[in-house]
């Protein structure tokens, strides 16, 4: 797999309706492989659906970017920018469910994700961008990298897939 074969693309409602089986296997994909992110283990593919197609809605509502890789036409990784709900935060967004399948990892396809999702945020008018990750995980080092700010730790935020209590840790990254 080479870089030039990666596409990242933003994709439209109808887009990312058409994408939910492919979305799916992903998320799919990536709880089985131990991922804390939102799920626990055994997630099944209606249940990974259902969600994709939240998201699809939210797209169509305008209130998430949902940005995607593509490897020869088949998806292989997404992350969503998701506008923040109050009147007085119109100026934030939080960076949610990055997501690579485990076949693509550490080629730098998450990094390009962030580096879209950024562009995606700033071009929206967002200014501040927030999100939390397992503490110690794979996407702990991806935001540093990416030159995110490490806000802290909160002691048992969430379940891994098995049942075993993770840390979170807090990011934020002000858009220039
Ligand atoms: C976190 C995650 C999105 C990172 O995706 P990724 O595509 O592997 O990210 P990158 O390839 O950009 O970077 C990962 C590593 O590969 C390295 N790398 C990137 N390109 C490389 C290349 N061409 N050759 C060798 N190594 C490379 C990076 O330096 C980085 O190394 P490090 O982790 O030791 O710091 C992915 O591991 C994942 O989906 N994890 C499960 C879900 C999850 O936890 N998401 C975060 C929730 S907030």
């Amino acid at each position: 797999m080479t870089d030039a074969a990666i596409a990242i693309e933003t994709l439209t409602a109808a887009e990312a309706g058409a994408a939910i089986p492919d979305l799916a296997a992903v998320l799919i994909d990536c709880v089985a492989r131990g991922a804390s992110v939102s799920f626990m283990r055994a997630l099944s593919r209606d249940r990974a659906e259902a969600f994709w197609r939240d998201v699809a809605e939210g797209v169509a509502r305008g209130e998430r970017i949902l940005i995607v890789a593509r490897l020869d036409g088949r998806i292989i990784g997404t992350t969503q920018v998701v506008a923040a709900g109050p009147e007085n935060q119109p100026h934030r967004a939080d960076l949610a469910k990055m997501l690579v399948h485990g076949d693509a990892r550490r080629r730098g396809v998450g990094a390009r994700l962030l580096a879209a999702a950024e562009a995606a945020a700033r071009a929206a008018g967002k200014t501040l961008l927030v999100l939390d990750t397992v503490t110690g995980g794979d996407g702990e080092r991806l935001y540093a990298r990416m030159g995110w700010t490490r806000v802290g730790v909160i002691p048992n935020y969430a379940l891994m897939p098995d049942g075993a209590p993770c840390d979170t840790t807090v990011f934020y990254k002000a858009l220039g």
